[in-house]
């Protein structure tokens, strides 16, 4: 089945003037995306690697140096206003409206400058206000909420036009554990309602596992890889990753993530027992005979092994990790 084109890039690129001496920073280099309707796509990547500017091209924000974005087949350069009624961007951290504005006005206010019919606006809030609990705090001064609550509102600001495109920038920064999870069964059901497209960006990985139809990694402005989270998992680290515990950890990590054949290496320390978990991604299973050398010459025992189901982090540490550099 053809689905529908919601979102498409081609050969997007865009630098930014860097200071004088060191050159332009890439901050986007040719960006092939296609998102499809009803799809929730995820952009996972490291600090810096050009998310944000991807999402402030596609909603119009910022222009791009060369190649094309299309929303619904518009040109974000020349058709900018009929893209802007269509969209919304919410993004985490960002203060969500007028300090001294009320939780109440301010999504009064959103609502107007969208020209929603003064009724409909009415219910589209109080819907709002109830999905997002956010009921005793209508008559809160913005400037006086705590963090999640803002979130909380900037969210709701980002529903009250209901966009065919919403754009989620770390839309679940802030948010406690129980409202993250809400968060994500919120769009859930929206996307649901047919005929929406969610572009979102995360850090968390279990978030983008749970919530998106596909994922894009990128890193310094590319595109590393792009699919269903299940087909990344089979197709990156070939079906298997490893858990090696030791103690103590590895005083030359460098040495250990240069052995040919490793992937990927990640390492968490447990203080109170002084155990180290290694989490790898190996090329095939004989690269384990020199990495155990490598870990017994620095000292290290080990006191556990095992293979284990990858992860989204897996993919991730993998195209993102060592492997990169
Ligand atoms: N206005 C700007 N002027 C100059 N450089 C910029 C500007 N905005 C972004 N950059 C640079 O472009 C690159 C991509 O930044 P971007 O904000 O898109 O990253 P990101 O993937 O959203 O990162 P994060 O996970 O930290 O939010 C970075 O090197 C950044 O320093
Ligand atoms: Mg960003």
């Amino acid at each position: 089945m053809k689905r529908d084109l919601s979102i498409e890039t081609k050969s997007l690129r865009r630098l930014f003037k860097g200071i004088p001496g060191k050159g332009d920073v890439v901050a986007l280099d040719q960006v092939d995306l296609e998102v499809y309707d009803d799809e929730i796509f995820g952009l996972l990547g490291p600090n810096g690697a050009g998310k944000t500017t991807l999402i402030k091209i596609l909603c119009t924000l910022l222009l791009p140096t060369e190649g094309q974005a299309l929303i619904k087949g518009l040109d974000v350069v020349k058709r900018a206003s009929q893209i802007r009624r269509i969209i919304n961007l919410v993004s985490g951290g960002e203060t969500p409206g007028y300090g001294i504005l009320s939780v109440k006005e301010n999504l009064w206010f959103f609502s107007q400058l969208y020209g929603l019919p003064r009724d409909f606006a009415k219910d589209r809030i109080a819907k709002l206000v109830d999905q997002l609990e956010l009921q005793d705090y209508l008559n809160t001064r913005m400037s006086k909420l705590s963090t999640g609550y803002k979130q909380r509102l900037n969210l709701a600001r980002g529903f009250v036009n209901d966009p065919a495109i919403l754009f989620l920038d770390e839309p679940t920064l802030g948010l406690d554990v129980l409202s993250a999870r809400h968060l994500r069964t919120l769009v859930k059901d929206w996307i649901r309602t047919g005929g929406k497209t969610v572009l979102l960006t995360t850090h968390y990985m279990a978030e983008a596992d749970q919530l998106c139809d596909r994922v894009g990694i990128i890193n310094r402005g590319k595109i590393l890889a792009c699919d269903t989270p299940q087909r990344l998992k089979t197709k990156v680290t070939g079906g298997a990753t490893w858990k090696i515990e030791i103690t103590p950890n590895l005083s030359e990590l460098e040495s250990v993530k240069s052995i040919p054949g490793v992937v990927g290496l990640s390492t968490t320390d447990n203080i109170e027992t002084g155990v180290t978990t290694l989490k790898l991604v190996l090329e095939e299973e004989s690269v384990m005979s020199d990495l155990l050398s490598k870990i017994r010459e620095n000292g290290s025992k080990v006191l556990n092994m095992g293979k284990s189901e990858p992860t989204l982090e897996d993919v991730y540490i993998s195209l993102v990790g060592t492997g990169m550099e």
